[in-house]
């Protein structure tokens, strides 16, 4: 037991780790949430430092998820629950990270990483619909919203432990959260879309 609540620490700690605030600061010397849509995450990334840094931020967001559940299935003594965690851990620190004022990002790519090793069959499906979504709309917050929805169904369908469908829902839950400011923006017509510069900070 021990064990296992120092992995779901641990997790936390590594999720706050934020790629795009420290790319950012280190890249041009700012802090990315005053910048752009103010989110730290891959796609603010992309519009206020460019592709190259967009696409190492996500990279880094999703090995951290991993890593987080990698963590849990090593510590965990082979209870479900405990790479579970570690995956919701390491996102809720992506989203509010201890070390950068507990204002990070919206969770997706850490999300990709950790639900990849949950499982990787309805993880994959539920991406391919996500991009296909974002290449026709241009809409990343779409594509991430219909992304984190689709998990719990698809979890569901292919009859995995619970743990893990439980896991889904609070993804999903957390998910809309964060996007909620996106979710009124999509629905008035005011969200920006991929490639645009604009946005303003939260
Ligand atoms: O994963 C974040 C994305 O869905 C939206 O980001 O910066 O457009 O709010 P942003």
């Amino acid at each position: 037991m021990f064990n296992s609540i120092i992995a779901v620490v641990v997790s936390y700690l590594l999720g706050s780790i934020s790629f795009s605030i420290l790319f950012a600061r280190w890249l041009r010397k700012i802090d990315i949430r005053d910048h752009g849509s103010g989110n730290a995450g891959a796609t603010n990334t992309l519009r206020v430092l460019g592709k190259g840094p967009a696409i190492a931020v996500f990279l880094l967001d999703i090995a951290k998820g991993s890593a987080a559940v990698l963590i849990g299935l090593w510590l965990g003594d082979g209870e479900k629950w405990v790479p579970v965690a570690c995956g919701l851990a390491s996102i809720w620190g992506h989203n509010w990270p201890i070390y950068f004022r507990f204002k990070g990002g919206k969770g997706i790519a850490t999300t990709i990483g950790a639900l990849i090793l949950w499982a990787f069959m309805p993880t994959l499906i539920a991406g391919i619909v996500a991009i296909v979504a974002i290449v026709i709309t241009r809409y990343v917050s779409l594509g991430s919203l219909i992304f984190a929805i689709l998990l719990p169904l698809l979890f569901y369908l292919y009859d995995l432990e619970s743990a893990y469908i439980w896991g889904t829902l609070v993804v999903a839950l957390l998910a809309i959260f964060r996007h909620r400011k996106n979710i009124v923006k999509l629905m008035n017509g005011t969200e920006n879309k991929l490639g645009s510069k604009k946005g303003e900070p939260h």
